[in-house]
């Protein structure tokens, strides 16, 4: 078995490690600074590419319709309920690990592990997903200005092979070969998050002041879309749209609520940059919940003119691929000559992603590098570089990483993952405050939740689950099997690494027995890979079970080969001397 698993580290040694000269960062941002990174982070893929699917609904779900406005208030209503969370454990443990570093204060170190892990789904994969969703817009703005960028260059194999005629019809036109197989790879979405790494390792306050600029760009480029809007359609018409107000009923309005909750991930990432504030205390917690405030009102109002210049009926008419380009699309509707306005939407859309893209790309380093501190991960990745005073390494592994996913990866799938992933980090972010505070009670919080330390935590807690609940079984697997890679991570390399294990006398490298568990943990991870995403747990029984249906060998394949995971897990661990 394992030992001291969830053995929590102490607060104070916390803080002290984050103190150490030779991997302190350097404090150079305010109260204003952390707002604007917040409101970088949030502004992005979530309003100026999902609106459309949220309100017209798709072959998955019912549209929310006009009430889109109100989708967008209980989600959040909801990001609300954790934002307090985050804001009094910044202010508690302003610590660049963000929920790990909370978890480990409360949960112990395989929870927090466990969200660290899951944590890179929020950053990482979303920047995925975000990189993805710009190479799309930046390809549209340089149509729209005559310059014709390789398709073959800009999106992914997979989705290449949906669009008619660039691999089937005239490949050998379209499409360099190597030997058979054709090259298409993403190299827009590859470039840009590069391009961001490159400033992030510059320097925390240039990265600051290049995101202050896209802020104001992307607020104003909303305030246009508004002003257009109100230009060519009365605020009566708007009214006329406006009924019936939820044609799909609550359904509509809930699974809207689910869609927009990607437009609101950002917030929790301010928490990030806790040790290069000059007063974590007192800013972290204004710009957590300034920069979620700001971004409500801002959501609630383009929602209210997008639902209001463009009829329910006619939306639904509209195709899928326009309804990924809503905001442009609606002004198209509206004002079908004004081609400059929607270039000037298209640019801002750009801007946006690229700022939700730098902060994220600045939020996972950072958490990879405390994790590194504690031992959980190579001493490299602690690493300061020694001008810039950045993790230069984890911010160029992020970038690369990040980068050669985003160069092939889909985009719906790793949406679906970063909102399933952000949630439950969520969730024992919300756990960990009554955890903390019966447990540490006198400890110095200079923010504190309102009405005490159940209510509110409680309800965010439940708020997620029910967020989760509605997801697809495809996140889930994927979420599961992911979980369960960095199990085999944290058996392999983590567990006997850990300071705090150490100080309690593990073993200096991984025993026979934690190695076999951790090719156990590996198997389990490969088969949840393996099977087919889109069934339920009784499903995929069946389907393993059936021969004739669809999808039975990978069924099959993949049941046996978490079987024999679980089996090489156990005896592992039934083997190991407690430490
Ligand atoms: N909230 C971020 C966006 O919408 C992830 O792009």
């Amino acid at each position: 078995m394992f030992g001291g698993i969830f053995r929590t580290k102490d607060l104070n040694a916390i803080l002290a490690a984050a103190d150490r000269p030779e991997t302190a960062l350097r404090r150079s941002l305010g109260a204003l600074n952390v707002t604007l990174l917040g409101i970088g982070a949030i502004i992005g893929a979530g309003i100026f590419a999902t609106v459309g699917t949220a309100a017209a609904g798709d072959a998955a779900r019912l549209g929310a319709g006009p009430s889109l406005t109100l989708s967008f208030v209980i989600t959040a209503a909801v990001c609300a309920f954790t934002a307090l969370c985050y804001a009094e454990f910044a202010s508690m443990v302003p610590i660049s690990g963000s929920a790990y570093t909370y978890s480990y204060a409360t949960l112990g170190e395989l929870i927090a592990w466990i969200i660290g892990w899951d944590l890179i789904i929020e950053y990482a994969i979303g920047n995925v997903a975000v990189a993805i969703s710009w190479a799309n817009y930046f390809r549209t703005l340089l149509d729209s200005v005559g310059i014709n960028f390789p398709q073959w260059l800009a999106v992914d194999y997979r989705t290449a092979a949906k669009i008619p005629g660039l691999l089937e019809s005239a490949p050998h036109v379209y499409l360099p070969f190597v030997g058979s197989v054709p090259i298409v790879c993403n190299l827009l979405a590859f470039g840009i998050v590069m391009a961001i790494t490159t400033i992030l390792v510059w320097g925390i306050r240039e990265s600051a002041g290049f995101n202050a600029l896209m802020v104001a760009v992307k607020i104003v480029v909303l305030a246009f879309f508004v002003a257009v809007a109100v230009h060519f359609v009365s605020p009566s018409k708007m009214a006329e749209n406006w009924v019936p107000f939820q044609p799909n009923g609550w359904t509509g309005t809930l699974a809207g609520a689910a869609v927009v909750f990607f437009a609101y991930i950002g917030f929790d990432a301010v928490s990030t940059v806790a040790e290069e504030t000059r007063n974590p205390s007192r800013d972290l917690p204004i710009g957590i919940i300034a920069s979620l405030i700001i971004c409500t009102i801002i959501y609630a109002v383009v929602a209210a003119v997008f639902t209001g210049i463009l009829p329910y009926a006619e939306l639904k008419q509209r195709l899928a691929t326009e309804q990924a380009e809503p905001l442009t699309m609606a002004l198209q509707h509206v004002a079908p000559h004004a081609t400059w306005a929607t270039g000037i939407v298209a640019f801002g859309s750009v801007v946006a992603h690229t700022a939700v893209l730098l902060v994220f790309q600045l939020g996972q380093p950072r958490i990879f590098f405390s994790m590194a501190r504690d031992g959980l991960l190579p001493p490299s990745f602690a690493k300061v570089h020694p001008r810039f005073r950045t993790p230069h390494v984890t911010t160029i592994v992020t970038g690369l990483c990040v980068g050669g996913l985003a160069s092939v990866a889909s985009i719906d799938e790793m949406v679906d993952l970063t909102n399933i992933g952000t949630l439950f980090a969520f969730v024992l972010v919300c756990i960990g405050i009554p955890i903390l505070r019966f447990r540490d009670p006198h400890r110095r919080r200079p923010f504190r939740v309102p009405f005490g330390p159940l209510l509110l935590p409680l309800l965010g807690a439940a708020s997620c689950i029910g967020l989760m609940y509605y997801l697809p079984p495809a996140s889930w697997w994927r979420f599961f099997g992911w979980l369960v890679l960095g199990l085999t991570v944290y058996t392999a390399y983590g567990y006997t690494r850990s300071t705090i294990g150490r100080s309690m006398g593990r073993p200096l490298y991984t025993p026979l027995a934690l190695k076999v568990s951790a090719v156990g943990f590996l198997l389990i991870a490969a088969g949840m890979f393996t099977i087919p995403h889109n069934l339920s747990p009784s499903a995929l029984l069946s389907t393993a079970t059936t021969t004739a249906l669809e999808g039975h060998a990978r069924a099959l394949g993949g049941l046996i080969t978490m079987g024999a995971g679980v089996v090489l897990t156990l005896a592992g661990l039934a083997t190991r001397p407690r430490t």
